[in-house]
Formats: C-alpha cells, sequence, structure tokens
C-alpha cells in the first residue's frame, strides 16, 4: 500500500472545504438501494470526501445498480460509457476519478464489468459496502478491485452514523433496512442471488439508528426489507421478535410521527402484524402488497407459495382493522406460459381489491433464475399490451381513489417547500402527494389539511390546524 493516499490527501483537506474532495451516489435501484447509496455517501464523508453536485464535480463517483430487470442492467452500461469519458476529460485537466460500480448488478456479474467497461476501478456487492474505505485504498494502487463476498461480518454495524448535516438534507421521511435478503426463490428473481440469505438486524442496532435520525429532524421512518415482514431480529435478551413489536418500539422513539414498511410478503402478513394496523396510531394507513398475478397456476409456477384467494384473505383481514387502509402492490405480466385468461383473472383480481397506487411490469428473464428456462415465453407485443391494459385499469383506480379524497381532511406531515413561493408539500397517510399554501415552519410537522382539489398526480390543499 502506497505511503499517501488520495484518502489521507482527502482527510488533510478536509478542514478546507473548498479543496477538499467531492464524492457522488448514484442510486439506480429500490429502497433499499437508495438506503445504501446513503450510508455510502456516509462512508465517503468519514473519508473527508464533500458531496458533489453532480458527476462533472466528483472526484469520486458510486453507481449503485440494480439487477431486477433487463433493461435496469443495460442502464449502467450505457451510463458507464458517458462516465469513462468524463473520466478521460477529468484525467487531461489533471485530476483524477474514481469510478465504483456497487449494488445488485455488480454482485450478479462481478469481473464482468471491469471486462466490459475497464474504466471501473472498483466493483462492490451489496454485502460488502461497508469495506468501501479499504477497497479504495486498494483501487489507488491497484484498479480494477472487485468485491462480491457475502461476509460474516455485520455490515450494519461497521458503517459510520450519518453525519446530521447529511440527515437533514435528505429530508424529514428517511428509510431504515431492517432486514435483507431473500430466501423465498420466486422463479423469476434475482434478489435471492445479488442480496443472498434473509437477514435481521438487532432491534438495539435499529432503535439506536432511529433515535439518532429523530435527533437529526426525522419525522417518518420507512422499515424496509426485500421481505420486511420476515422481520425476526434479536432483542436484548437475544430473543427473536417479529415486524409488530418493532414497530410499536419504534413509534415510541420521541420525535417519530410516523412510521410505514415496505416490501412485504402475502406469507408473512401474521396475526400481530395485521392487529398492529388497527392498533398503532403511528403506522400509516397504508400497505404495499406485492401479489404479481391473479392466476393461480401463475402463483404456483413463480413459486410464490399463496393463491390469489389467500392474497384476498389477507387484504380482508387487514381492512376489517383497519377499513381505510390504502393498498398497492407489484404486477408481473407476460410471465413464461401467462395465457389471455390467466391475464385477464390478474384484472379480475385489480377489480376485486381496488388498488390506490401500484407498479406494474413486463416479465424480464433474468439470467440464472428458473423461470428464465421456462417453456411459453410470451412474445414482448403480447407482453406490451397486457401491461397497457393493466396500467389503465390501475390508472383508473388510483385516480378514483385520490377523488374520493377531495372534501376530506387528512393528516399531512410536510416534508419540504413547494415549487412556489409560499406553497409546501407533504404527504397524506396514504402516501399522495400534498401541497398547501404554508410557512415553511410547518416542515417536519402533521397538519390537519383539508383536501379541496386534484392535480395530476397530487392532491391540493388548505392547512385548517393550527401549528402544534
Ligand atoms: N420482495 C418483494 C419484491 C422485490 S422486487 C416481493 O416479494 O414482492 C420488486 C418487484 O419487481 C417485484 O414485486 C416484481 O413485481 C418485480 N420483478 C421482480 N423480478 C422481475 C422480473 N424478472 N421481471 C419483471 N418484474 C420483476
Ligand atoms: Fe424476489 Fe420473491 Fe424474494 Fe420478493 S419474495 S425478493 S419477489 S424472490
Ligand atoms: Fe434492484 Fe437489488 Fe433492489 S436488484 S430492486 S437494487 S434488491
Amino acid at each position: 500500500m502506497p505511503e499517501t493516499t488520495v484518502l489521507d490527501a482527502a482527510r488533510r483537506a478536509a478542514p478546507n472545504e473548498s479543496s477538499a474532495p467531492r464524492a457522488f451516489v448514484k442510486s439506480f435501484g429500490c429502497q433499499m438501494n437508495v438506503y445504501d447509496s446513503q450510508r455510502m455517501a456516509d462512508l465517503a464523508a468519514g473519508e473527508g470526501y464533500r458531496e458533489a453536485a453532480g458527476p462533472e464535480d466528483a472526484d469520486l463517483i458510486v453507481l449503485n445498480t440494480c439487477h431486477i430487470r433487463e433493461r435496469a442492467s443495460e442502464k449502467i452500461y450505457s451510463e458507464l460509457g458517458k462516465l469513462r469519458e468524463l473520466k478521460e476529460e477529468r484525467s487531461r485537466a489533471g485530476r483524477r476519478t474514481t469510478l465504483v460500480v456497487a449494488g445488485c448488478l455488480a454482485q450478479a456479474e462481478g469481473g464482468e464489468i471491469l471486462r466490459r467497461q475497464p474504466a471501473v476501478d472498483v466493483v462492490v456487492g451489496p454485502q460488502s459496502y461497508h469495506r468501501l474505505p479499504e477497497l479504495l485504498r486498494e483501487a489507488e494502487a491497484r484498479p480494477g478491485v472487485v468485491d462480491t463476498d457475502f461476509p460474516a461480518e455485520d455490515k450494519f454495524s461497521r458503517l459510520p452514523a450519518s453525519a446530521p448535516e447529511a440527515v437533514a438534507r435528505r429530508g424529514v421521511a428517511a428509510f431504515v433496512t431492517v432486514q435483507e435478503g431473500c430466501d423465498k426463490f420466486c422463479s423469476f428473481c434475482v434478489v435471492p442471488y445479488t442480496r443472498g440469505a434473509e437477514s435481521s438486524r438487532p432491534v438495539s442496532a435499529i432503535l439506536s439508528e432511529i433515535e439518532h435520525l429523530a435527533r437529526s429532524g426525522v419525522r417518518e421512518i420507512m422499515l424496509i426489507g426485500q421481505n420486511v415482514n420476515a422481520y425476526h431480529g434479536a432483542d436484548r435478551q437475544g430473543r427473536p421478535v417479529g415486524l409488530a413489536p418493532l414497530i410499536a418500539a419504534a413509534a415510541a422513539v420521541p420525535g417519530i410521527l410516523r412510521l410505514r414498511y415496505a416490501t412485504s410478503h402475502p406469507n408473512d402478513m401474521d396475526d400481530e402484524l395485521i392487529a398492529a394496523h388497527g392498533r398503532l396510531e403511528a403506522l400509516t394507513p397504508y400497505l404495499h402488497l406485492p401479489v404479481q398475478s391473479g392466476s393461480d397456476r401463475v402463483l404456483a409456477s413463480m413459486n410464490r407459495r399463496h393463491r390469489v384467494a389467500d392474497y384476498i384473505n389477507v387484504v380482508d383481514r387487514v381492512r376489517a382493522v383497519r377499513p381505510d387502509i390504502a393498498l398497492s402492490s407489484d404486477f408481473i405480466v407476460g410471465y413464461p406460459g401467462e395465457t389471455d385468461a390467466e391475464f385477464q383473472a390478474t384484472l379480475d383480481l385489480v377489480r376485486e381489491v381496488g388498488f390506490a397506487s401500484s407498479y406494474a411490469f413486463k416479465y424480464s428473464a433474468r439470467p440464472g433464475t428458473p423461470a428464465a428456462e421456462m417453456a411459453g415465453q410470451v412474445d414482448e407485443p403480447v407482453k406490451a399490451e397486457r401491461l397497457g391494459a393493466l396500467q389503465a385499469l390501475l390508472e383508473e383506480q388510483r385516480q378514483a381513489f385520490n377523488r374520493a379524497c377531495v372534501g376530506r381532511r387528512l393528516a399531512v406531515l410536510f416534508e419540504k417547500p413547494g415549487r412556489h413561493e409560499g406553497q409546501i408539500i407533504g404527504r397524506s397517510p396514504y402516501m399522495q402527494a400534498v401541497f398547501a399554501e404554508g410557512p415553511a415552519s410547518r416542515i417536519g410537522e402533521i397538519a390537519e389539511v383539508e383536501i379541496v382539489g386534484l392535480s395530476a398526480n397530487s392532491l391540493r390543499g388548505r392547512i385548517v390546524s393550527p401549528t402544534s
């Protein structure tokens, strides 16, 4: 290892802010990917990097990638092509740029990324990014470092706490990863391979992180995991605790006004968690519960291990304790072998349940997953047609849900200034964006807002409650 490294130089330079090196971390994936990006930014800050506004003024560029669908991966390679040019340009100006590819594509493709794009200095997977500082040092001596291990050590305990200023910059709503990985092996999905086996963080570590966030101004926490309701972290006595008691403990942290969680698997919606929706004031009446398909045959082939009726049963039980709950879901159209009648069954399920918002995707064959090898791959035009039909129905339901909110009073947590002077924007309990006239001092507060109108993607409201 060289005596003096860029990082050492960074540390020395840190007190003089203008000459400090800058890091740019860009997220391409899900909420966990966003959380990981923030934690990598924290690691970079610990090494003396300040946040860069964009890649052009960054000495360290981290792309945190996703592998869930083919398009997600292709996007990264085209982005890397552009960054190679930027790196060369900066190099001609005598500035060094370190290029890191992190995340699920890094895990899936490892050294292949270096072969396809030699300008990359470091490839690091989602379970080893806490080693980023060491990897940067290694890459300085010898670019082209790959770390896609699933180390035994606890990544989270090795991450530095986010600086209060960074937390404040990120806003009043924050993600906290509580569970990671997946053992379910749905036949279409790469996550069990890219994120590894399911594991839960201990309760005390999660609560300390939430307390720290709350002290730095966070008011809403979203507990996240690939299968967050499979959470079974240890309490102080080492006994496993489910998601419901964790939510209750998080709700008791001073300053925390609102909690939500994602993403849930229908099979892990236990009685205690369902009851929590009726019991816990701070838990938002919003549930993202992916179903993927409305056909039992397709669900079985997907290895989802539940039937349509089981899903509806979960929905009924949640609605029984929380009648106003807003539901959202994920759907895949054009899964191998999906017939037109099976697709129609998905539309029927959507009509039966009624969703406030949802995501629909065309099936994308992922290398190494069982579904990619199945007979009956569906043609692209058929997938496109089904996606269009499903999205139209989901959009109709979303708009109907929003229209039904007009005239109601909703508790809005204000998050940031709006586009116009004197306007602030927040979220309803159903996660809709709500605009209102109001002072910036109300950001971070929950106010009662009368919904007076609609825009394409948001609600317009009038604050009716006095400042708390
Ligand atoms: N753990 C969550 C979802 C993780 S991935 C769950 O079990 O529901 C997020 C969404 O991406 C999935 O719900 C699914 O709808 C979609 N998805 C995953 N793999 C896909 C693939 N190969 N093609 C298309 N969509 C996919
Ligand atoms: Fe993927 Fe299924 Fe695991 Fe969700 S439950 S992450 S869809 S394998
Ligand atoms: Fe993508 Fe990995 Fe998340 S594949 S969806 S970034 S878990």
